[in-house]
């Protein structure tokens, strides 16, 4: 295997996908249909369906799923607001951005919110939780929705890694308050640039920010009811999503056969850490493929310089970046998954022989 195998391919992707996104561009293009027209409606209701819930609601990203959802829960300065010590840094900017105060929980094995130490930092202050999904794989959402239940805190699901991925049937970002969706090229359903949506089951929340992501403007009115942002999702890129969702099962499906065979070829390393958990009616889909390696960045740096690009999220934990101010309680887990985290090339169009490539990669440095 002389080329690199690259981490993701979107240009593989479009080879497959090109009769269907360029049919898609050249009707946005030749109608001239660019801001919140019929593309971005499509994209929405069949994210809706595909999710779950009522409504979904088009963004620019991510962290603006997030920062709307707060924001819509009237989340405010003086409120703290629950977040893993293990995840992308928008969770936590986003509560800092409305005024919040971000208190960090430490994660377990699965390298999702450790439930056993949410209620130690409950009280009278605590608002939300935000449980995040990683890789493709929920936090254990029953025992959440139960504390929140029990303090009456609201829940805000950051799906952003994990569209498609269920417990009981029930999927992810159908849960909480809102559901925080994330399109970023890398993610299981990446667009081509940055995208994001709210899912939610509530009328005023999908109002609110439908509003708000167009500077507080009621489309139909013309009534301003607040000032608000401009984070509405390009109707070309709800076109190209659209595309995308309709071949989302399909990846899943190729990504779960790809996991297997990491499983099945690389179970046997006692320095390995596999992502695969047992937990009833829970289904992870893989959006990457995260293990641990006690050898850490010895691991990961053998693999990328035998030509297999692997991401390394995160080695130094967003609370240890000394100018965002945030209060390192000390997190166990997660410095151990910092120093070992390494995911692996994980997409549809990975070929057969790449994955027997990687897997033959992993395994020559542990015969070193
Ligand atoms: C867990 C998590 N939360 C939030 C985000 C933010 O999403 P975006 O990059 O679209 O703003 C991402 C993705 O980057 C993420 O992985």
């Amino acid at each position: 295997m002389s080329e690199r195998i690259p981490f993701v391919a979107p240009s593989r992707v479009y080879s497959k996908l090109k009769e269907e996104l360029d049919a898609a561009y050249f009707e946005v293009m030749s109608k001239g249909d660019l801001i919140d027209r019929q593309h971005l409606k499509s994209f929405e209701s069949h994210l809706a369906d595909f999710v779950g819930t009522k409504y979904a609601i088009g963004l620019n990203s991510g962290y603006d799923a997030l920062h709307l959802s707060l924001r819509a829960l009237g989340i405010k300065e003086g409120d703290e607001v629950i977040v893993p010590a293990h995840t992308f840094v928008a969770t936590c900017s986003a509560v800092v951005n409305v005024g919040a105060t971000p208190v960090l929980v430490d994660v377990t094995r699965d390298f999702n919110i450790d439930i056993k130490k949410i209620e130690e930092v409950i009280n009278d202050r605590t608002k939300v939780i935000i449980p995040v999904h990683l890789s493709g794989w929920m936090a254990d959402m029953p025992a959440i929705m139960k504390i929140a239940k029990k303090h009456n805190l609201f829940i805000v699901e950051d799906a952003c890694q994990s569209l498609g991925s269920s417990i009981s049937g029930i999927k992810a970002g159908a849960w909480g308050k809102t559901g925080c969706f994330s399109f970023y090229p890398f993610k299981i359903l990446g667009g081509y640039g940055d995208g994001g949506a709210i899912t939610t089951d509530d009328e005023n929340i999908a109002i609110f920010a439908r509003r708000m992501r167009f500077n507080g403007e009621d489309r139909e009115t013309g009534e301003y009811h607040g000032h608000g942002f401009t984070c509405l999702m390009d109707n070309l890129q709800a076109a190209f999503l659209d595309v995308k969702l309709r071949h989302l099962p399909e990846s899943i499906k190729r990504r779960k056969i790809i996991a297997q065979r990491y499983l099945n070829s690389l179970k046997d390393i006692p320095d390995l850490l596999l992502p695969h958990y047992d937990r009833s009616e829970s289904d992870h889909v893989y959006q990457n493929y995260t293990l641990r390696s006690k050898q850490g960045s010895e691991f990961s740096d053998y693999l990328l310089n035998n030509g297999v690009e692997i991401l390394t999220q995160f080695r130094k934990p967003y609370y240890k970046h000394q100018e965002l101010n945030l209060i390192d309680r000390g997190f166990p887990e997660t410095e151990a998954i910092s120093r070992e985290v390494c995911s692996l090339p994980m997409s549809y169009e990975l070929t057969d022989d790449e994955i027997d490539y990687i897997i033959k990669t992993v395994r020559a440095f542990y015969r070193r």
